[in-house]
């Protein structure tokens, strides 16, 4: 029986926290779920179904979801399943069933296979935590329910093997594993078929991707000929990985786009030995070298934690020269979150940078970094790109769209728009974002970098 025969199990609503893979991992789930007849709905108001697909990476996006938990309440009934799914549900299992007693089912990133099932369950009272790791899963088998007709997500990488001292993922997500390439070739395909023209592949640490047979290299050479994609982006690569056979793939494969996610966490080799990044400010200088070397202006922006337990006002002077020195287009920066479990959290107290401190690094980090993108992007104006428009912005009557490295552009136009590649020249600046112009061809340029 196929979704459109067969009778309606109820509906579904997945309110999503978290990075992409999360995002990625709740079209599996509704994909999942609507071949099991249950219907997607854009609200938690009646739905049948509510699952809360979280994070656990910072203390506060763990408390977020608890407060939503609570208010979540108010749209259920007797009958309605509340269920907890993603890195939280691994991190705290059933915990979490004692700690909210309105929570039936709590499913780790390896356990959506059973969900169907476990959701019955919860309907005749069960109330289940479901968090082993399961090292073959991929979902190979599901069919991603996206919403967004423009762009897709695809997963070729689960896990993470890193260990990186701050951070809770390879616990939640466990050890890495890679798709196999022909895999990932057959859902491009079908995306693509669809009418979506920009793929961004997602993995913790997306370029040590090997299938056993293929690395990343291969991936992004393999996919760059499928038919009908003109942009492919991945995110987020580990500077570790960027051997010199992946930028050359990069290089030479034109729908690879000129932008490089490429966290850094730290300038100072003093922290990020403590982070046990692997790499220092130096090699990671090198890498951006490389990279440069290999894809001229290319776009870099990066992730950077301030106020990592022992972190030095020296060390942190470190951190605002790297970012000095590499002109990131931009930056998502945080203050450290002690994440238990964790190797940092079994540094010695006296080690602790206070609250107050780390907040002022914290500002102290913006400014630099939105002084040098202020900078690059008033350098930009009355340079010419292509864009990609994406959606209806958010300011009335413009529509957001991206260029290849990544920079949003607001545009005049209307909906039918979406979809399109325009070239625009760039106008204004908020400092973060631009605002563009439609050029028409009959003024075609050379498009700037
Ligand atoms: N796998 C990616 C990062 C995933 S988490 C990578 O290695 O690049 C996204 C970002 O959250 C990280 O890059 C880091 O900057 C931040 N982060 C992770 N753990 C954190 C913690 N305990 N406190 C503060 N920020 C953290
Ligand atoms: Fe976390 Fe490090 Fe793995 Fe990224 S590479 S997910 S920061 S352990
Ligand atoms: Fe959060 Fe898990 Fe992603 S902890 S950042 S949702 S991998």
């Amino acid at each position: 029986m196929n979704a459109d025969t067969q009778r309606s199990a109820g509906t579904v609503y997945i309110e999503t926290y978290g990075c992409q893979m999360n995002v990625s991992d709740s079209e599996l789930m509704y994909g999942r779920l609507a071949e099991c007849g249950y219907v997607p709905v854009g609200g938690p108001e009646g739905a049948d179904v509510i699952l809360v697909n979280t994070c656990a990476i910072r203390d506060h996006a763990e408390q977020r979801v608890i407060g939503r938990l609570g208010e979540l309440k108010r749209y259920m009934s007797r009958d309605t399943v509340l269920g907890v799914t993603g890195c939280m549900a691994q991190r705290l299992g059933p915990a979490l069933l004692d700690r909210a007693k309105h929570v039936q089912l709590v499913v780790g990133p390896d356990g959506y296979r059973a969900l169907p099932s476990l959701i019955e369950g919860a309907r005749r009272g069960e109330r289940v935590a479901k968090v082993d790791f399961d090292l073959e899963e991929h979902y190979e088998d599901f069919h991603a329910r996206r919403f967004d007709g423009v762009r897709a997500w695809i997963p070729v990488q689960r896990g993470c093997d890193y260990k990186c001292t701050y951070c809770i993922v390879p616990m939640t997500r466990g050890a890495e594993r890679s798709r196999t390439l022909s895999d990932v070739e057959r859902e491009s395909a079908e995306v693509t078929a669809q009418g979506i023209t920009e793929i961004t592949l997602l993995g913790q640490t997306v370029n040590s991707y090997h299938d056993g047979e293929h690395d990343f290299a291969d991936l992004l050479r393999r996919l760059g000929r499928t038919p009908g994609l003109r942009r492919l982006r991945f995110t987020s690569p580990h500077p570790n990985d960027f051997t010199d056979r992946v930028i050359a793939a990069m290089a030479e494969t034109p729908v690879v786009c000129e932008h490089v996610h490429l966290p850094m966490q730290s300038g100072s080799s003093r922290t990020l030995k403590r982070m046990l990044r692997r790499y220092t400010r130096e090699s990671y200088l090198e890498c951006v070298a490389r990279l440069r070397g290999a894809i001229p202006n290319v776009a870099l922006t990066t992730d950077i934690i301030v106020g990592f337990p022992g972190e030095t006002d020296d060390e942190f002077e470190e951190t605002l020269s790297a970012v000095r020195d590499v002109q990131f287009d931009d930056a998502f920066t945080f203050r450290f979150s002690l994440r238990d479990g964790t190797p940092a959290a079994r540094l010695p107290e006296s080690m602790t940078v206070s609250d107050e401190v780390a907040t002022a690094r914290l500002d102290r980090l913006i400014a630099v970094v939105r002084e040098g993108s202020r900078a690059r992007n008033l350098s930009l104006l009355g340079s010419r790109h292509e864009v990609l428009v994406e959606k209806a912005a958010r300011r009335g009557g413009l529509l957001q769209a991206r260029t290849r490295h990544h920079r949003t552009v607001l545009v005049p136009g209307d909906a039918s728009m979406i979809g399109r590649y325009l070239t625009v020249e760039l106008t204004g600046t908020t400092g973060s974002t631009f605002t563009g112009a439609l050029v028409h061809n009959s003024r075609a340029l050379p498009l700037a970098g």
